[in-house]
Parts: structure tokens; C-alpha cells; sequence
């Protein structure tokens, strides 16, 4: 069988464009499995999965589970916020301990960027990356392209443009890698302020007039401001910020042609996009939502095929 060229999921930007196809391969048989009345397979009943949440999450950490537990893992969750962390215990200690409970591997959300890289060169397990703070985002931008693949047929040759707050959105970077690997044409669209100067080197284009940004793509993914990030004011007021960025109904239907609407929630509705926007048939939200049980699947069966049994 094919398989990745990773050990572990850090980040997009260490795969293969091959990898992204493995991944939505194999996504492609469990979400077939997911839509059977018995939702499950026996593949992984040997393995002991835990999920680190030193972050808050509400889809994330439901979806890996999800995943886990309808591939029969054994799984654990922890929460940073109830556990031995606030005595001043460190990262690795935190993880060596439970991984002397014997487990294969760790899904790991934390505030600090590059740390799911760092914990993978320490320790004796597959880890996966869900969220390292301003970083990298991988299984939300794998779920974001399965997503316009389903919708659209393939994402190569596709126009996206991600709105927002790029400067602080791990899933702004993730998905900007996604994409590029799968041929599509990458924009990023939001004030001067929430884009990093950096992002031209990435090779997408920028552009800060919204209304010209839709009518160029093919697909909008709108983001949440971070507000929790933000240490200044990056922009007035967000009266002011959903005038300029936000997605109402009225600009939707202005556009010459239909788009898709995307968005990884949580989604602060009235701010980056309208209810009746998200809630239109040209959003696909929870389809992303629903996406992202089986791409989280094929990533840990995936990983788990790599280890030693
Ligand atoms: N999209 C996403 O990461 O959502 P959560 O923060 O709820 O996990």
C-alpha cells in the first residue's frame, strides 16, 4: 500500500503533494464508512490514542475522537486546563508520563507555534498536529481541500481567496500549503494590518478590496478574527471591519458567477460572514465539519500503519 512520507502530521508544508492524495484516498473509503448504519471498523483495536488539549476546541477535538473511536482505537483525552500542567509541569514530562501508560499516539492542540514539531522529535510516539498556536493548522486544510475536491471535482486550477485575519490564523498557512501543492491559485484578501509582510514569498496574491477578491475566485474561505490573538487594535472598530470584510447576502448575490463559501468556524456571525450567508446552499461549512471525521481518520490509520505491532 501507498503511504505517507511522513512519521508523524507537524504541519502541510512537510508533504508531498502525493501524501494529500494518499490522504483523501483513503478519506474517500471512511467516509463511506461514516454514512453505514454501523459506523465503524476494527482497523485500529490495538492502538491507544490520546488527545492533548491545551487549547480550547469544540470541532477539533470532537472530530478526532470521532475519528479515533469509529476506527475502534482505545482513546484518552486530556485537558490542560484540569490537569497537572497548572503545577508547573512541562510539555514533555506531561507527555512521557502518559505515554508510559502505553499509548501509540498523540493529537496535540497548544498555543505555541512549532510545538507538535518539537514533541515529535522527543518522544516515542506518532504525533499529529491539531493546532500550534499562529502556526500551522494541517487536518483543518486537508478537510478545507477535501471539501472544495467534493464540491468542485478537484481543487488544481482552482481560485481561493482566504479573508480575514491571516496574521494570526494557522489555518490561513496551512491552507495556503494545501492548495499550492494541489495546483490552485491562492489570494488573501483582509485590512493591511491582519496580513503579514511575509505573505507575498509564499506566491499568493494579495488583495485588500473585497467585492474584487470574490469576483476573482472560485471559492471564499472566510476566517474568524482572533480577537483572543490580538495583543493591539489592528483595525477601528468590527462595525467597521464586517462593513469592508464581512460577507453579506446582498454582496453575495451581486457577484457576477456563484462561489462557495467556506468557513472553520467558530464562526462569529453578523462579524466575518452573515447568517443568512452561512446558512445559504452556497456555503459549505458543515460539510466541512462532516469531512473532517473521515480525512482525520485516514490520517491517524495512516500514521498508526507506521507503527511497530
Ligand atoms: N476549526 C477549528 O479548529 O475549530 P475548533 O477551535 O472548535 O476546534
Amino acid at each position: 500500500m501507498d503511504n505517507l512520507s511522513v512519521d508523524h502530521l507537524t504541519g502541510i508544508k512537510d508533504l508531498t503533494p502525493r501524501d494529500i492524495e494518499i490522504i483523501f484516498e483513503t478519506a474517500d473509503s471512511f467516509k463511506e464508512v461514516i454514512n453505514r448504519p454501523i459506523k465503524k471498523v476494527p482497523s485500529l483495536r490495538d492502538i491507544t490514542i490520546a488527545n492533548l488539549f491545551f487549547e480550547n476546541s469544540t470541532r477539533t477535538r470532537l472530530s478526532f475522537e470521532l475519528a479515533e473511536k469509529r476506527l475502534s482505537a482505545d482513546v484518552v483525552n486530556f485537558s490542560a486546563a484540569s490537569s497537572s500542567v497548572k503545577k508547573g509541569e512541562t510539555l514533555v514530562d506531561t507527555v512521557n508520563n502518559i505515554l508510559s501508560m502505553k499509548v501509540d499516539m498523540v493529537v496535540m492542540r497548544h498555543p505555541n507555534p512549532g510545538a507538535a514539531k518539537f514533541l515529535s522529535e522527543r518522544i516515542n510516539a506518532r504525533v499529529v498536529n491539531a493546532g500550534d498556536g499562529t502556526h500551522e493548522h494541517p487536518t483543518q486544510a486537508l478537510l478545507d481541500s477535501y471539501s472544495i475536491r467534493e464540491k468542485l471535482g478537484s481543487v488544481a486550477g482552482k481560485k481561493v481567496v482566504i479573508v480575514g485575519d491571516i496574521l494570526h490564523s494557522r489555518v490561513a498557512l496551512s491552507n495556503i500549503y494545501a492548495l499550492q501543492k494541489q495546483g490552485a491559485e491562492v489570494m488573501v484578501c483582509g485590512p493591511t494590518t491582519l496580513i503579514p509582510k511575509y505573505i507575498g514569498e509564499l506566491g499568493v496574491k494579495v488583495e485588500h478590496n473585497l467585492r474584487k477578491a470574490l469576483e476573482w475566485c472560485d471559492v471564499a474561505n472566510m476566517l474568524r478574527i482572533q480577537l483572543e490573538r490580538q495583543d493591539i487594535k489592528y483595525f477601528p472598530s468590527l462595525r467597521e471591519y464586517s462593513m469592508l470584510f464581512g460577507l453579506n447576502k446582498e454582496l453575495l448575490d451581486s457577484l457576477s458567477k456563484e462561489i462557495v463559501v467556506m468557513h472553520p468556524g467558530p464562526i462569529n456571525r453578523g462579524v466575518e460572514i452573515t447568517s443568512d450567508v452561512a446558512d445559504s446552499k452556497q456555503s459549505i461549512i458543515l460539510n466541512q465539519v462532516e469531512n473532517g471525521v473521515a480525512v482525520r481518520m485516514a490520517v491517524i490509520y495512516l500514521l498508526a500503519s507506521k507503527i511497530e505491532r
